[in-house]
C-alpha cells in the first residue's frame, strides 16, 4: 500500500500490484482454480469430468448460461449456433485487404473487430438480448473466420459451413475439405479438436479476460472487446506458448534431435541463459496442470490413430517430456508440461499449421471471454475499471520559451 501524500501532498492510499498479483479486479463465478491442488471447475464442475462426458456445445452453454444443458436445451442451443455459422458475403472482401501471408492472429484481431460493423443489430452492450445474439454469432463466427483466414492463406476456396456437422467436424471440413471432395472427419481428430475446444473454453482472469473486461467496461460493442482479447492473446507469454514450443521442437530438431536434448537442457539449466522449455511451467499450477493430463490422453490417441509415434518430431517431443520430467531442475522448481506442451503437438500431428494454434485458443476461448464480458455487465458494481498509477516522473515545473530551453 502506498501513501501518496509522501509523494505529491495529495490524500489518499492506493495499492500498488505489478502484474496484479495480489489484487482481485472482480468477483466471478465461472471458473475456479486450485493452483496448488491442481484443480479447475467450470461453474462447480471438474474439467476431467466435463472432458470426458460433456462436448465442446454443451460446455459453452454451461460457461454462458451457468448450468450443464438437458438434451432438449442443448439441441436448441446447437441449432441456434448452427444457423448463425455463416459470416455476411462482404466479409470476405475485407480479408482481401490482408496479405496473404499475414499472421492469422493479425487477421483474426481485424476481422472479429469488423463484425461490429456487419452486425450493427447486436452491437448495444447494454441490452441483455442484444449481447446474447453477439455471444451466438461470435462462438457460430469464429470457427468460419479461423478457416477463412486459413484457405485465405493457402490461396483456396472458402469452403461454406455445414450445418449437419458437429461444432468441431464442421471446422475441420472448412479447413481440409475442397469443393471437389466428398469430406469425411476422422473421428478421433473430431474428438481431439473438440477437446482442445473445452480445455481452453475459460481460465478466469488471465491477461485476455482481463483485456476483454477492462475493453466493455467503457461500454463498447461485444465484438470490439472480444478483438481486444484476441490481441492479448496472440503474445507468447499467453496464447502464443504453443507455437513457440512447437517452434522449440522443430529448432531441436534442425540440430540433431533426440541426441541434442540433452544439450538443449543444459542449455535450458544454465543460469546466464534465458532460453526456457516452453510449455512446462505455469503461473498458477504448481502442482501439474489438470487440462495437460487430459490433452496428454488425447495426444497419445491421436499419435496412435494417425501412427505418428515413429515419427521423429513427435518422438523428439515424447522423449523431451520424459527427460524433463525425471530432471531435477524441473522437480525442485515444480515445472510440469503445461497444456500447450500436447496441444501444440495434437495440433501440428492433425495437420493445423503452426502459425494457426492460437488463433484456434482464440476460437476456444471466445465463450469464456463473453460470459466474462456479460458477468461485469450484470454486475451491479460495475463500473469502468481504471487502475491507478504510481507516478515517477517529474514534479511540477514551468514551461520556457523555447530560445531559453538547453
Ligand atoms: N523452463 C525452464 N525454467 C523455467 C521454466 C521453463 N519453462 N519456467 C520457469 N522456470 C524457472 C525459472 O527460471 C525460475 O528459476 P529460478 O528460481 O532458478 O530463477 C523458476 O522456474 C520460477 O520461474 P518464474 O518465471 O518465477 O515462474 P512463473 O510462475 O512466473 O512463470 C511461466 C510461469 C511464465 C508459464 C513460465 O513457467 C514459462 O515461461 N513457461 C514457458 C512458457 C509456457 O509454456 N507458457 C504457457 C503457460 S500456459 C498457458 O498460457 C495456457
Amino acid at each position: 500500500v502506498i501513501d501518496i501524500r509522501k509523494l505529491y501532498g495529495q490524500t489518499g492510499k492506493f495499492t500498488y500490484d505489478p502484474g496484479f498479483l495480489s489484487t482481485a479486479s472482480c468477483s466471478s463465478a465461472i471458473t475456479y482454480i486450485d493452483g496448488d491442488k491442481g484443480e479447475l471447475l467450470y461453474r462447480g464442475y471438474p474439467i476431467d469430468q466435463i472432458a470426458v462426458q460433456c462436448d465442446y456445445m454443451e460446455t459453452c452453454y454451461l460457461i454462458l448460461y451457468g448450468e450443464l444443458p438437458n438434451a432438449e436445451q442443448k439441441k436448441a442451443f446447437s441449432d441456434r449456433v448452427t444457423q448463425h455459422t455463416m459470416v455476411h458475403e462482404q466479409m470476405q472482401f475485407f480479408l482481401r485487404g490482408f496479405r496473404r501471408d499475414a499472421h492469422p492472429m493479425a487477421v483474426l484481431t481485424g476481422l472479429v473487430g469488423a463484425m461490429s460493423a456487419f452486425y450493427p443489430d447486436s452491437i448495444n452492450v447494454n441490452d441483455p438480448e442484444q449481447r446474447d445474439i453477439s455471444a451466438i454469432r461470435l462462438i457460430a463466427k469464429m470457427p468460419t473466420l479461423v478457416a477463412m483466414a486459413y484457405k485465405y492463406n493457402q490461396g483456396q476456396p472458402y469452403m461454406y459451413p455445414r450445418n449437419d456437422l458437429s461444432y468441431a467436424a464442421n471446422f475441420m471440413r472448412m479447413m481440409w475439405a475442397t469443393p471437389c471432395e466428398d469430406y469425411v472427419p476422422n473421428p478421433v481428430i473430431e474428438r481431439a479438436l473438440d477437446r482442445i475446444f473445452i480445455l481452453h473454453a475459460d481460465h478466469e482472469q488471465n491477461a485476455s479476460t482481463s483485456t476483454v473486461r477492462l475493453c466493455a467496461s467503457s461500454g463498447t460493442n461485444p465484438f470490439a472487446a472480444i478483438a481486444a482479447g484476441v490481441a492479448c492473446l496472440w503474445g507468447p507469454a499467453h496464447g502464443g506458448a504453443n507455437e513457440a514450443c512447437l517452434n522449440m521442437l522443430d529448432d531441436i530438431q534442425a540440430k540433431g534431435g533426440v541426441a541434442k536434448i540433452g544439450e538443449f537442457i543444459s542449455e535450458v539449466k544454465d543460469k546466464n541463459s534465458s532460453v526456457r522449455l516452453m510449455g512446462f511451467g505455469h503461473r498458477v499450477y504448481k502442482n501439474y496442470d489438470p487440462r495437460a493430463k487430459l490433452m496428454r490422453e488425447t495426444c497419445h490417441e491421436v499419435l496412435d490413430a494417425l501412427g505418428l509415434h515413429n515419427d521423429p518430431l513427435f518422438k523428439l517431443a515424447m522423449t523431451l517430456e520424459k527427460i524433463a520430467l525425471e530432471d531435477d531442475y524441473f522437480i525442485q522448481r515444480k515445472l510440469y508440461p503445461n497444456v500447450d506442451f500436447y496441444s501444440g503437438i495434437v495440433q501440428k500431428a492433425i495437420g493445423v499449421p503452426v502459425s494457426l494454434f492460437t488463433a484456434n485458443f482464440a476460437l476456444a476461448r471466445t465463450v469464456g471471454w463473453i460470459a466474462q464480458l456479460n458477468e461485469m455487465l450484470t454486475d451491479p458494481e460495475y463500473k469502468i475499471g481504471r487502475p491507478r498509477q504510481l507516478f515517477t516522473g517529474s514534479v511540477r515545473r514551468d514551461v520556457k520559451p523555447i530560445a531559453e530551453r538547453g
